[in-house]
């Protein structure tokens, strides 16, 4: 294990658990009495804030947060006037960064208002050293810095935050731990996100989460199905399993599982009814999965398969390790297996040395492969990248034409796919009120696509059949079937 910690727990240390996680459950009761302090002596219940930036492991991670939060005494909130707020970051692309340093402003005018204030910064910008450097000179507001491999610490170094003046901060390199059964505090309570992996070993030449991430590490199948089992008997009907490449899940196991046989086993709980995963990588999605898909009563019919660019030539410059002809091999085996899949993927626009041709191929792959959806990407150069050093980065005007480009094509055959399910009768799992129309329910279709129709708050979290009436291009509306 390669772990460095820059500060020392000044206090309590001796008498703390040295196991996990029973230390943090010791720590979470040290911080309670903080918070109690301070509720007593404000007169009012303490609040918390959690931000989340970045991707869908961002997002459960901060649940993470959230039930540590509310197991020291804060409430939630969403406002940032609160007495603890929190970033969780991302640094997939500049913009992520310059987000955060954006809003750090906002959050010092705040602290000049209310100094007891406590402000902690996480997630993947942390990882990077020249962040931290920036955040210790010019942020000494901030209370408290930690990355991504020490989250679980998160009630320890809370009290460190409590307990010292200056700014406490604890980033690791990598590690090879994984702890299990901390408090979660769910955002939805019929859906959830479930870890299966962490890190990534890939190292695409663009790709910065290798190096904030580390290591790939899966965890074991036993505390996978015991957490979906918990959830289960929660309320939790849907799930979706979280890994940057889900694809080579259990391959460094003492005893090694392939991902496709871990479907298998979740499949069998009772009280899921729906499985999705993110994300998978197109050079490790195997034929047993295929199969499992095609098979499957759980699995929803979308899949997420990232092709990053339609050209062999630049796919190989982002060691992908994959062609153009494998990838579109690869959909056609899908889509013969389970014709009514939905595909979507991520494109990164720009890539250093992407040539008009380049660009063109990756069109051509958008046109043959026909994409439900499709997040699209300018490139972004990341610090310790190989392609951040990589010749001929391609300048920013002719990226925004090829992006602009891009993003027409990918959206006016998402809004064909969509409207060819027009008529249709399927279930959707009703997930919220409408923001804009409170006689409406939004829920999601099996293929991920949102649908909306009239209903109220009981329908939340029930699987209902709806006719899909009207096709907006990326979204429904539709009429519930057979619904009491
Ligand atoms: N593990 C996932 C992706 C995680 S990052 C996978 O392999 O698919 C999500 C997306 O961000 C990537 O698919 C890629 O399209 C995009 N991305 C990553 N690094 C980027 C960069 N430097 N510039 C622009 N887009 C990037
Ligand atoms: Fe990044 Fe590639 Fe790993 Fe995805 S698979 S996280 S794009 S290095
Ligand atoms: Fe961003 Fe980290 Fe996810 S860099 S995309 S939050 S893994």
């Amino acid at each position: 294990m390669m772990e460095s910690s820059y500060i020392e727990q000044q206090t309590d240390i001796d008498n703390a658990p040295t196991t996990e996680p029973e230390r943090q459950y010791y720590f979470m009761e040290k911080a309670k009495a903080y918070v109690q302090a301070d509720s007593q002596r404000l007169g009012r219940p303490l609040k918390a804030c959690t931000k989340t930036f970045g991707c869908q492991m961002n997002a459960r991670d901060s649940e993470k947060l959230n039930g540590i939060l509310e197991t020291v005494g804060y409430e939630l909130t969403d406002s940032e006037e609160a007495d603890f707020v929190i970033y969780n970051t991302c640094t997939v692309r500049e913009n992520a960064n310059n987000k955060v340093y954006g809003r750090l402003g906002v959050l010092n005018t705040l602290k000049k208002q209310h100094p007891h204030m406590k402000i902690a910064l996480c997630g993947c910008m942390m990882q990077e050293p020249e962040v931290v450097e920036k955040l210790k000179t010019s942020y000494r507001f901030i209370d408290l810095i930690f990355g991504t491999h020490n989250i679980y610490k998160f009630a320890e170094l809370m009290v460190s935050a409590f307990e010292q003046q200056d700014m406490v901060i604890d980033i690791w390199k990598d590690t090879d731990k994984i702890v299990e059964d901390l408090p979660v505090e769910r955002k939805y309570s019929f859906k959830s996100g479930v870890n299966i992996m962490f890190g990534c070993n890939n190292f695409c030449s663009y790709c910065i989460v290798p190096y904030v991430r580390g290591r790939e590490r899966s965890r074991e199948p036993k505390d996978i199905i015991g957490e979906i089992t918990r959830l289960a008997d929660d309320g939790v009907v849907e799930i979706m399993l979280l890994g940057q490449n889900v694809n080579s899940y259990g391959k460094n196991l003492k005893d090694p599982v392939t991902f496709a046989q871990l479907l298998t086993e979740i499949e069998k709980i009772d009280g899921i009814e729906r499985i999705r995963f993110m994300t998978s990588h197109p050079k490790d999605l195997s034929d047993e999965l295929i199969e499992v898909m095609a098979n499957s009563k759980k699995l929803c019919r979308h899949l997420h398969l990232p092709l990053q660019s339609g050209s062999s030539r630049i796919l190989e410059k982002m060691n992908r390790r994959y062609t153009k002809e494998q990838y579109l091999s690869l959909v056609e085996k899908i889509r013969a297996a389970v014709p009514e899949i939905a595909l979507t993927t991520d494109i990164i626009v720009g890539f250093p040395g992407e040539t008009e041709e380049d660009f063109e191929e990756t069109m051509d792959v958008v046109r043959k492969v026909g994409y439900d959806s499709a997040f699209t990407f300018i490139y972004s150069k990341r610090t310790g990248t190989p392609a951040a050093v990589m010749e001929d980065q391609v300048p920013q005007d002719v990226v925004k034409v090829r992006f602009d480009r891009l993003l027409k094509e990918v959206q006016e055959i998402a809004a064909k796919k969509a409207e060819a399910l027009t008529g249709q009768t399927q279930p959707i799992l009703v997930e919220e009120i409408n923001r804009q129309d409170s006689s409406l329910v939004t829920g999601r279709l099996s293929n991920n696509s949102v649908v909306h129709i009239p209903g109220d708050a009981s329908m939340i979290g029930k699987l209902v059949d709806v006719t899909l009436t009207e096709c907006k291009g990326f979204y429904y509306y539709g009429k519930p079937v057979n619904y009491e």
